[in-house]
């Protein structure tokens, strides 16, 4: 059976590149019969960098609103907060025994988090892929869609789980990353040689899934973009790194090849462009933002959702979690 498990921080909105690189496609995925669907809410992710205690619980149901508003079906999925189900910190303790603190290290998000005083980041920032590796193999599942950035740590849950079978006797499958569709890394839209990102200072550096429509014409009309006019190949792409974001966000929502964005736009003004570029991603993202509102304004059904969501996910949890401890010879497990 192939079973998918994915999910999200609930740290801010959710924003276009969440939207692109992950969410989109879960839907696809789900609609498409082929997988059994997990989706979660990683809220215990989302404590790794501070947090206000105040707002946790209500980006917690946030993020599950823009699950559903984005297409996610509770009824084809077991959609719930990583809180909620235990056995995902127990499997990470068992698993941070079989983990290298060398290759945590090297981790790309730990570096660019952690910055240049490491010394002084949090444990939990540390041994956070460690956590994800038991999130996926909690569910032993055995595929993960997400954005390019998260490529690393399923490499690293590929090899967490390589080393328990080679321990303790083949029991994880080796989950595989689908990476997929037009926009698997969308950049910032102030510096297109970093990622949009929920952490970035600037709100004008992303598209929010709760911005109006109002907010996204104006976040593309300032958009960073470069005084050469609107490239007409592939190869005019190279080094002019917020044009070719700007364009891949177009070919994405549009659902077009990026030549095709080129050869309607080549040779006239940037203005055009991204004025059209700004009433697609309205077209797009409004309806996903008022379905969200609607949710949003009764939070008492995204809880009830949550909760069967959990009890759904501890029950095919709680099999793996047992078996896990039986191989590693805890007391009364045999
Ligand atoms: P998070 O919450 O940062 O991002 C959620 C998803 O959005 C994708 N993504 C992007 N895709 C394209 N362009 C971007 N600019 C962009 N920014 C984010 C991410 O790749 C991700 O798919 N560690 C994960 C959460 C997590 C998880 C898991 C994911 C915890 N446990 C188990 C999969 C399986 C994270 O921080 O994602």
């Amino acid at each position: 059976m192939k079973r998918i498990f994915s999910g999200m921080q609930p740290t801010a909105h959710l924003h276009l590149g969440n939207y692109l690189g992950a969410l989109r496609n879960w839907v696809k995925l789900q609609d498409g019969g082929d997988f059994e669907c997990i989706y979660c809410v990683v809220d215990l992710h989302a404590i790794t960098a501070g947090h206000d205690p105040d707002v946790l619980a209500g980006s917690t149901r946030e993020i599950a609103a823009a699950y559903i508003a984005a297409g996610v079906d509770p009824s084809k999925t077991v959609l719930f907060a990583q809180s909620a189900v235990p056995a995902h910190v127990q499997l990470m303790w068992l698993l941070s025994s079989m983990t290298q603190m060398g290759k945590l290290s090297r981790m790309t998000q730990f570096k660019d988090k952690a910055g240049k005083n490491s010394e002084k980041a949090g444990l939990g920032l540390f041994s956070y892929p460690v956590l994800m590796a038991a999130d996926i193999l909690l569910y032993h599942a055995t595929h993960v869609p997400v954005g390019e950035d998260q490529k690393q740590h399923v490499e690293l849950t590929r090899e967490v789980a390589g080393t328990f079978n080679h321990r303790y006797g083949a029991f994880f499958p080796l989950p595989e990353p689908l990476i997929l569709g037009a926009a698997t890394r969308v950049m910032s839209l102030r510096d297109g040689t970093k990622k949009m990102s929920k952490s970035d200072a600037s709100d004008m550096s992303r598209i929010n899934l709760t911005d109006t429509a109002d907010q996204i014409a104006a976040k593309i009309r300032k958009a960073k973009t470069d005084p050469l006019p609107f490239p007409e190949t592939l190869k005019d792409l190279e080094d002019r790194p917020e044009a070719a974001n700007l364009i891949t966000i177009y070919a994405a929502v549009g659902g077009l090849d990026v030549e095709q964005v080129l050869s309607r736009y080549a040779g006239g003004p940037f203005s055009g462009f991204k004025q059209d570029l700004a009433d697609l991603l309205v077209e797009h993202v409004a309806p996903i933002t008022s379905r969200m509102n609607a949710l949003l304004a009764a939070p008492e059904e995204i809880d009830r959702i949550l909760a069967a969501g959990a009890e759904k996910a501890q029950d095919l949890a709680a099999p793996v979690m047992d078996e896990t401890f039986r191989r590693m010879g805890f007391w009364n497990k045999g």
